[in-house]
């Protein structure tokens, strides 16, 4: 009765998605425990091409269940028109799709305030779907949680009390009053949809443990992200890190089995904030096109460096990581010498890991060791052997220099371009 928990081990997009999906297979309930539609996961799935937001891609799966846990917060018109798309893709939701009574709602207004704070000189380049102000109302606890959502009245005081909170701020935007007519306007319909699909997941997931079942849980974003260990305060409002999946799940720490940690080959990150590894110029721009480096939920570019070890070896600690899985190796293809950020200087000291401060942060100068590069297409590629010995090479460089094994890379988004090196860590 495994629970495998994946993590992102960057800063967002490694890949999580596409792994996700192919571990699913062997999953019975796959768990999101943070974050709300700011994620974005392409699958590829019978050569369809699915952008997932808020809702785990084992839904593509019949038999495999799929849980929202507590810990994301959640636009319920997001959450309508995902599984609309689905059910018109052929993907049914009902009766496998789980979403936590004690999930929070975005609202409209979480969005307006998102895009003012952006807007007003305090941004951090946020995705706008309003992340931020939605966990700030959780903290704060006038938060709106999906069975409030579920019972009218309540909802409604609840409404009108926080939009009087946020009122000042609000008006710069449009009048409050037009604002809640916003929020009312579609609620019966959207509370209607929601209601089938809410259920006590914390319990639905004890069941499941208790009767053997296999749990996927994952995280939206990456441990850069998080937001007690990432590059604050240029992250996102909750932790993508292994411990958020208990906290956002309500599983307990000791039911995780292993933790697998999900790196790209090199680097990138959307949004504003440190980068220490961060290139411009050709390699970059090969790498961003060859690599569709594009955000799935905004269509920004992201931007682009170099594997950064001392941030990968910060990522395996905050989350235990056990083993990674390297993706968008194919992508590295054609570019000679490939190099690697080995440790840091600051300050005439040299670090290994990633460090706190926010100065230190931005100042970091990146020591490099190169590596040989590696020509041709590996896409088609299946077994480890036959990658080109550069390419491995790479790999068992980058397991050294980690101090974890790499046990699974993927040359392409589909399932079958994907090289399992041990099998321990798939469960079909
Ligand atoms: P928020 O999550 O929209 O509040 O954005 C906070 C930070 O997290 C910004 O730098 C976003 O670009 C980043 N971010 C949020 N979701 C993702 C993601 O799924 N991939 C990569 N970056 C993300």
């Amino acid at each position: 009765m495994p629970a495998l928990v994946i993590v992102g081990a960057q800063w967002g997009d490694e890949g999580k998605g596409k792994i996700v999906h192919y571990l699913s297979r062997g999953a019975d309930f796959v768990v999101r425990y943070q974050g709300g539609n700011n994620a974005g996961h392409t699958v590829v799935f019978d050569g369809k091409k699915f952008a997932l937001h808020l809702i785990p891609s084992g839904i593509l799966f019949p038999g495999v269940h799929n849980v929202i846990g507590n810990g994301l917060v959640v636009s319920p018109k997001a959450f309508r028109d995902e599984v609309l798309m689905l059910q018109k893709r052929g993907v049914r939701s009902r009766g496998r799709l789980h979403l936590s009574l004690a999930a929070h709602v975005i609202l409209p207004y979480h969005i307006y305030l998102d895009t003012l704070r952006e807007e007003g000189g305090r941004g951090i380049g946020t995705t706008k779907k309003g992340i931020g102000p939605c966990y700030e109302d959780k903290v704060a606890r006038i938060g709106i949680r999906v069975c409030d959502y579920l019972e009218p009245e309540t909802f409604r005081a609840l409404v009108t009390q926080n939009l009087n909170v946020r009122a000042a701020e609000l008006s710069r935007i449009k009048p409050v009053k037009a604002i809640a007519e916003e929020v009312f306007k579609d609620y019966d319909e959207l509370r209607k949809f929601l209601a089938p699909f809410a259920c006590d997941t914390s319990e639905l997931l004890a069941k499941a443990r208790g009767a053997a079942k296999n749990l996927l849980l994952e995280s939206a974003q990456g441990a850069m992200l998080d937001l007690d260990f990432g590059t604050y305060p240029f992250v996102t409002s909750s932790n993508p890190i292994a411990g958020g999946a208990c906290v956002g799940s309500g599983i307990p720490p000791q039911a995780i089995s292993r933790v697998m940690g999900v790196t790209k080959a090199y680097t990138t990150r959307v949004g504003l904030g440190p980068f220490p590894t961060e290139i411009d110029g050709k390699v970059a721009t090969y790498i961003r096109e060859k690599g569709g480096e594009y955000g799935t939920t905004t269509g920004r570019p992201r931007r682009i460096g170099w594997l950064d070890l001392p941030q990968l070896r910060s990522a395996i600690r905050f989350s235990g990581i056990d083993s990674l899985v390297m993706t968008k190796l194919d992508t590295l293809s054609n570019i000679h010498p490939i190099k690697v950020c080995t440790a840091y200087r600051y300050k005439g000291k040299k670090l290994t890991s990633f460090p706190v401060s926010r100065r230190a942060q931005l100042e970091v100068e990146p020591v490099y060791e190169s590596f040989p590069g590696f020509s041709g297409d590996l896409s088609g590629v299946r077994k480890f052997s036959d990658l080109p010995s550069t390419a491995r090479h790479y790999v068992e460089q980058v397991e050294r220099l980690a101090g974890i094994p790499v046990s699974i890379v993927s040359v392409g988004q589909s399932r079958e371009q994907t090289i399992v090196r041990d099998a321990r860590t798939v469960w079909a």
